[in-house]
């Protein structure tokens, strides 16, 4: 598997691999948050526990309760809400998760993963997460001049040889009236590309052969 997963998502039926996994959905703050919406239903229709957390960017796009009742699970908007007795709840969502996805990613939010930082609810529990047990998929979304901002590419550069995954961003129309590339993947894409990544190896190797 390879971690660049844009090109998986096309072309392939819906795989049931997110069936009874533990999702943890990462929304931060980009006008395609409404998109995510969509993708929390369908990864609950496909039978996956869903988790979201926000960042406070993300609430002023879609609100905690629109998560919280597509997912059926109360959402984290921030690092200092549902602290479990037992673990700080960035210790307990980390350890729970199958896999996280960031839809969408902001600009923002790949500078801060690539270089490490960990103070918002999202980078905390990515920060959490060993990576080399529990993938964790991108799924950039931003204005065309700010996908090919040069720090925009190295801080994609940098992420994917620190091991993250990538579905998209994909060419087309942006919120800004305007087509370029940036634009997030679909729902239904970033689906199977999520899929595709937690099914086994041999069957995501006949899925793309
Ligand atoms: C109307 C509006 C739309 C925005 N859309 C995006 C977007 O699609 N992608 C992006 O990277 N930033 C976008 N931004 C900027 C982010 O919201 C801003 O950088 C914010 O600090 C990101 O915070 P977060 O990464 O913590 O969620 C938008 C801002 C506004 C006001």
């Amino acid at each position: 598997m390879t971690n660049d997963a844009q090109q998986t998502g096309a072309n392939q039926p819906p795989a049931p691999a997110v069936s009874g996994r533990h999702v943890i959905v990462g929304v931060t703050g980009g006008i395609s948050a409404y998109k995510t919406a969509d993708l929390v239903s369908k990864l609950a229709q496909a039978g996956a526990s869903v988790h979201v957390l926000m960042t406070q960017a993300a609430t002023r796009f879609v609100t905690p309760l629109t998560f919280q009742a597509l997912s059926g699970n109360p959402v984290y908007d921030s690092p200092w809400t549902h602290i479990e007795t037992q673990d700080p709840q960035h210790i307990s969502q980390a350890g729970r998760a199958d896999c996280m996805l960031i839809a969408p990613c902001t600009m923002d939010a790949l500078a801060r993963l690539a270089i490490g930082r960990a103070d918002d609810v999202i980078s905390l529990v990515a920060a959490a997460i060993d990576r080399t047990r529990i993938p964790v998929m991108l799924a950039p979304a931003m204005n065309a001049a700010m996908w090919q901002q040069p720090a925009t590419q190295r801080n994609v550069t940098l992420l994917k040889a620190d091991g993250f995954h990538f579905v998209g961003p994909e060419t087309g129309w942006q919120a800004c009236r305007t087509s370029g590339p940036g634009r997030m993947s679909e729902p239904a894409d970033i689906l199977r590309s999520l899929s595709l990544l937690l099914s086994p190896p041999c069957d995501a190797d006949a899925a793309s052969s």
